[in-house]
């Protein structure tokens, strides 16, 4: 079994290096009580899922100040979303979308769910998402893998075989690292991903898991994790 990432590292570099994002809440809110709203995490994770932090930076203000909460989206004409979703790619999204705001205000009254398992049955919530919220807005201890991850885990770990064929022990190990601070865990390790893990340039010296990291002792730590042979 691999060993654990130290989670404390990662959580006092987020401590002092966490991006600013309209979803997000920072850590130095959370700590003092204040949780992220799930509708907003449950929005920004869905425009996520195939779009960039910056693409959907500007949707997100759109969507929320239009539709301010749950009731507001799951009341509004499908059409309506559809046509603030254009560019946005995949409408098969922006449906579930609507759908699912329709699921929470009929079926739980508007709350969303607090668990992973109860978040997966509504619409268009699968298992990354439901972990993402569950992690973020209830500190549920849940592993958080998005591709993101399997690139800082495929260096951390050098994984000697592509990601796919290493899937189950890639969230094992990532499972064992979660700490009870699991929403900022969750999110630390996104923006490590996206800032110092990236997928061409790795800027090790900068990183808080470059001690346990065994890409960084090899000349090339981007080559890693190993492309799928064609
Ligand atoms: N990419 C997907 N979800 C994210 C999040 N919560 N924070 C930063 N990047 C993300």
């Amino acid at each position: 079994n691999p060993a654990p990432i130290d989670a404390a590292p990662v959580l006092a570099w987020y401590d002092s290096h966490a991006r600013n994002l309209p979803w997000r809440v920072s850590p130095a809110d959370r700590a003092k009580g204040i949780a992220p709203d799930p509708y907003r995490v449950w929005l920004s994770e869905v425009m996520l899922q195939q779009t960039t932090v910056a693409a959907v930076k500007t949707y997100f203000l759109r969507f929320t100040s239009l539709w301010p909460t749950v009731f507001d989206l799951a009341a509004a004409p499908l059409d309506a979303v559809l046509k603030e979703w254009a560019g946005l790619g995949y409408y098969a999204r922006a449906r579930n979308l609507h759908a699912c705001a329709e699921a929470v205000v009929n079926q739980h009254g508007g709350v969303f769910p607090t668990s992973s398992a109860a978040l997966q049955t509504l619409p268009g919530i699968g298992a990354y998402t439901s972990a993402a919220i569950a992690a973020i807005c209830f500190d549920e201890e849940i592993a958080v893998l998005d591709g993101n991850l399997d690139r800082v885990l495929g260096r951390y770990y050098a994984l000697p075989v592509p990601v796919r064929e290493a899937k189950d022990e890639l969230r094992a190990a990532l499972q064992a690292s979660v700490p009870k601070r699991a929403g900022d865990f969750a999110q630390a390790m996104m923006d490590l991903g996206a800032t110092i893990c990236a997928p061409r340039t790795a800027t090790c010296m900068l990183c808080p898991i470059q001690p346990g990291c065994i890409a960084t002792k090899t000349a090339a730590p981007t080559v890693y994790p190993l492309k799928p042979a064609k």
